[in-house]
């Protein structure tokens, strides 16, 4: 790759993940070309290119290169769509209420029900094809929609097959402990032991998840029963990446952090007590603009997390009900906008600390030697602060997974 006007976060020992004051700094080579060789990155410097006989050579005619972007938090395979809820929220119900009434995720879990497996797989595709335009190279997507084990599988064997089939690292997530069926209203602990006891093993035996998700919330799973289905998943080796103070102060954090989640997400609720609790953990703070924006609702406190020396991860939530967009270049800009984050910071979180808290630090998230060659190409830009400031407009010209122009 030649006339690269600047090769950002090209990093021979990279650092993983980026804290605090750390978080403002990226580094980048002016005038710069890149080598990559069988789908990973090779070298790279600076001024004239070196000479390869025979070899392809892609003319980046003065963009800027970065490493495609790691979306650590997705819902994206789903049946149907949810803007009818859309408008009951500006009509004036609120998420919970809609969920209240038997919408929300029971609409999607109904709606997944009757579709079948190929057929879901056919609607999420598009999908992955989508954020793969936007510049994502890393995914990572839960279950949760269907909520019972045969429909459970059902999606985590479509989250396979995506992953499979497109050259995009997929991770995937059982959150079989998405919402109460409504056949379990008057005895929730009744879904909790199928989660604890039929759930996991199946999901388990099958290999079919890396981690296990909860949503840790008001009016939703207790932090009790959260504990409970962690301990099962821990039996099974599913590491924790869980929902936590979306809708309250819902001690989510606590108990992620107690059971060395890799990530705890979405955070609008953070207190001192939950910043005390993320200090001196391997747990990845991540947070979910787009739901906060879609929603309503008030806005993660990204300034004071990452001002008390925490590291953070943005991530789109990509789902039917409370953010229908896997846009990363619109994370970017939310989190300048709306959570007073600099450029640089967004950028370190939506590539090396969102490829930390999907557990791919390793081969994704900055331009280093041997890692996978998935790369973002941009136009010709003044800085990369222009990439997020243009927010709406797509500064992407090409992108690049696995070497390969997509
Ligand atoms: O991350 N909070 C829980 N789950 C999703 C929403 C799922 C839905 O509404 O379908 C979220 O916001
Ligand atoms: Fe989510």
């Amino acid at each position: 790759m030649k006339n690269i006007a600047r090769l950002l976060m090209a990093e021979s020992e990279p650092e993983a993940p980026v804290s605090g004051k750390r978080m403002a700094e990226i580094t980048s080579l002016e005038n710069a070309w890149l080598v990559i060789e069988h789908g990973k990155i090779g070298c790279f410097g600076q001024g004239e290119v070196i000479p390869f006989r025979d070899d392809e050579v892609i003319d980046c005619q003065g963009g800027m290169v970065l490493p495609a972007f790691c979306d650590a938090h997705t819902h994206l395979v789903y049946a149907g769509s949810r803007e009818k809820e859309y408008e009951d929220r500006i009509r004036g119900l609120s998420y919970e209420e809609i969920a209240r009434r038997g919408g929300g995720i029971l609409n999607s879990a109904g709606l997944l029900g009757r579709t079948a497996e190929e057929e879901l797989y056919e609607q999420s595709l598009p999908r992955l094809h989508e954020i793969i335009a936007s510049g994502t190279g890393a995914v990572e997507i839960k279950s949760g929609y269907g909520l019972d084990t045969e429909n459970e599988l059902k999606m985590l064997r479509v989250i396979r097959r995506l992953g499979e089939a497109i050259p995009v690292t997929v991770r995937a997530t059982f959150l079989g402990a998405h919402a109460f069926p409504a056949e379990y209203r008057s005895d929730r602990d009744r879904y909790v032991r199928l989660v604890t006891d039929e759930m996991i093993p199946a999901v388990a035996a099958e290999g079919l998840a890396d981690f296990i998700d909860v949503f840790c919330d008001r009016g939703f799973f207790t932090v009790e029963q959260t504990q409970m289905i962690l301990e099962a998943g821990a039996e099974h080796g599913l590491v924790p990446k869980i929902h936590a103070n979306e809708l309250d102060f819902s001690g989510g954090v606590q108990v992620g952090v107690t059971n060395r989640a890799l990530s705890v997400d979405h955070l609008e609720f953070v207190g001192e007590e939950e910043l005390e609790v993320l200090k001196n953990c391997r747990t990845m703070p991540t947070l979910l603009p787009g739901t906060s924006l879609f929603l309503g609702l008030t806005y993660a406190p990204a300034r004071k997390i990452i001002d008390a020396g925490l590291p953070v991860a943005l991530a789109s939530d990509y789902n039917p009900g409370s953010s229908p967009s896997g846009n990363m270049e619109l994370v970017m800009s939310l989190g300048i906008m709306q959570l007073g984050m600099l450029p640089n910071e967004v950028l370190n979180a939506v590539t090396i600390n969102g490829a930390y808290a999907m557990g791919v630090e390793e081969v994704h998230g900055t331009i280093t030697p041997g890692k996978i060659a998935s790369v973002v190409i941009t136009r010709p830009m003044p800085s990369f602060g222009f990439m997020p400031y243009s927010y709406g407009t797509s500064q992407i010209d090409k992108v690049i997974l696995n070497g390969k122009i997509q």
